[in-house]
């Protein structure tokens, strides 16, 4: 027999979660952070101030702004320790597996922060959760940065604190030391934008871990490292590196018909459409594709983009994509930006993962915040055997 739970014996989370932090319309194609609309933060605001708004639930003043910034960009040094972990690993390891296991080891470095060591009620203080905020957010890109020098064996440059969090992320990546170095304002102006269209997006896969495993009362770190795991996922934050294998295996308009042919016969998902809940046009990927132009017109128009716009075209007339409600996703573009800022694909899931922490952080916090949260532990129907009595394999089959 089927054992179904009749009823809710109290343990089981069947509620939906409540979370003020953003909110989606999938139907009419609506994202708010906080209830700003965020193409009016795409255009108006930065990554850091975003970043404030979804932790602390409204927008700084310039005081508290100028403040914030400073803390962010004064905990960038991340511990050598974490780096030498780095260069632990095999030169071709996968920038999203390193990311994974830096986060895991920041936890290691930062014992006044584990609840384990220092008890359950650690995080009750909001002097120490905040602190673990600075330190994630200044830290994670110095050690996306370490993630992406891994394949070339360089070492990251030391921060510039002075620099945007954005021009501060590509100067370590790319200054080689050298500290007159500066990226290009317009193309880290870009990479801000995208930075804060990344930021948050309610409950989704990876957001979701970050809930689950914040309710074991395990620290912080820990918990955004299994986050950046669900992130890695080419179906979640992974899909924007798919995409780009998907275009340039496509190679040019002519192929996309037997392409999509293979994607309506289920031989494969068409990456960077679809979505759990928007069944319009991701507000995210409209603004992307109008950042794309911004860019091009900077780095030169990548042959890869016809091909995108033309495969947007085809599947948008076609029925079976329409009839499924399936439009481009926040990932559809957003490769071909990285791609022309010269970015390899394999790092695309680590730009989602660096603004994708204020989104964590937010989640973090107002789980804590939120005195009806309980271990989370998700209702199953059992649909197994019902009782069997155990025989010794001499009478097995
Ligand atoms: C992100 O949740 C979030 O908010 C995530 C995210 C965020 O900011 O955190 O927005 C970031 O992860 C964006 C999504 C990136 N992933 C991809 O682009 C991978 C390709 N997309 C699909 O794998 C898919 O659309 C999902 C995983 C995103 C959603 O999967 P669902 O919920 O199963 O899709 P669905 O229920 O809407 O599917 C309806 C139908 C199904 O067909 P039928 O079985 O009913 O015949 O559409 C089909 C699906 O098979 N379908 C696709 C498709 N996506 C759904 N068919 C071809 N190509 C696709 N991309």
């Amino acid at each position: 027999g089927i054992g179904l739970t009749l009823f809710d014996p109290g343990y089981i989370n069947t509620a939906p979660v409540k979370s003020s932090i953003s909110y989606i319309d999938g139907d009419k194609g609506i994202l708010r952070y906080r209830g700003y609309p965020i193409e009016e933060l795409a255009e108006k605001s930065t990554f850091l101030e975003t970043a404030y708004l979804l932790l602390y639930g409204n927008l700084p003043s310039a005081a508290q702004l100028a403040n914030w910034e400073d803390a962010v960009m004064r905990h960038s040094a991340v511990p050598e320790g974490v780096f030498a972990s780095i260069d632990a690993l095999p030169h071709d390891a996968h920038p999203m597996g390193i990311l994974v296991g830096s986060i895991c080891a920041l936890s290691a470095f930062h014992p006044d922060a584990n609840p384990a060591i220092q008890g359950q009620d650690l995080y009750k203080s909001r002097a120490v959760r905040d602190k673990q905020i600075v330190r994630v957010l200044g830290k994670v890109p110095a050690m996306a940065a370490a993630a992406y020098h891994r394949a070339t064996g360089r070492r990251v440059s030391p921060p510039v604190t002075e620099l945007t969090y954005a021009e501060n992320f590509l100067y370590m990546l790319d200054a080689m030391g050298d500290r007159s170095y500066r990226p290009h304002p317009r193309l880290a102006r870009a990479l801000d934008i995208m930075f804060i269209l990344h930021a948050e997006h309610e409950m989704n896969c990876s957001t979701a871990a970050v809930r689950h495993l914040s309710s074991s009362g395990v620290d912080v770190y820990t918990a955004l490292a299994g986050a950046t795991g669900a992130l890695y996922g080419p179906l979640h934050g992974g899909a924007n590196e798919a995409v780009l294998k998907m275009l340039s295996e496509i190679g040019s308009v002519d192929n996309i018909p037997d392409f999509v042919d293979g994607v309506k016969n289920r031989k494969r998902k068409l990456s960077g459409f679809g979505h759990r809940v928007y069944k319009n046009y991701d507000p995210r990927a409209k603004i992307i594709k109008k950042l794309a132009d911004e860019v091009f017109s900077i780095v030169g128009r990548d042959p890869l983009v016809e091909v995108a716009v033309a495969l947007e075209k085809h599947a948008l007339s076609d029925d079976y994509f329409v009839k499924r409600k399936l439009y481009p996703n926040v990932d559809f573009y957003s490769g071909l930006i990285y791609r022309a800022m010269g970015f390899p694909t394999e790092f695309f899931p680590v730009l989602f993962a660096i603004p994708r922490m204020a989104g964590y952080l937010s989640h973090w916090k107002e789980s804590l915040d939120d005195p009806d949260t309980k271990i989370i532990r998700p209702q199953q129907v059992y649909t197994g055997e019902w009782l069997r009595s155990y025989a010794p394999a001499s009478n097995r089959p």
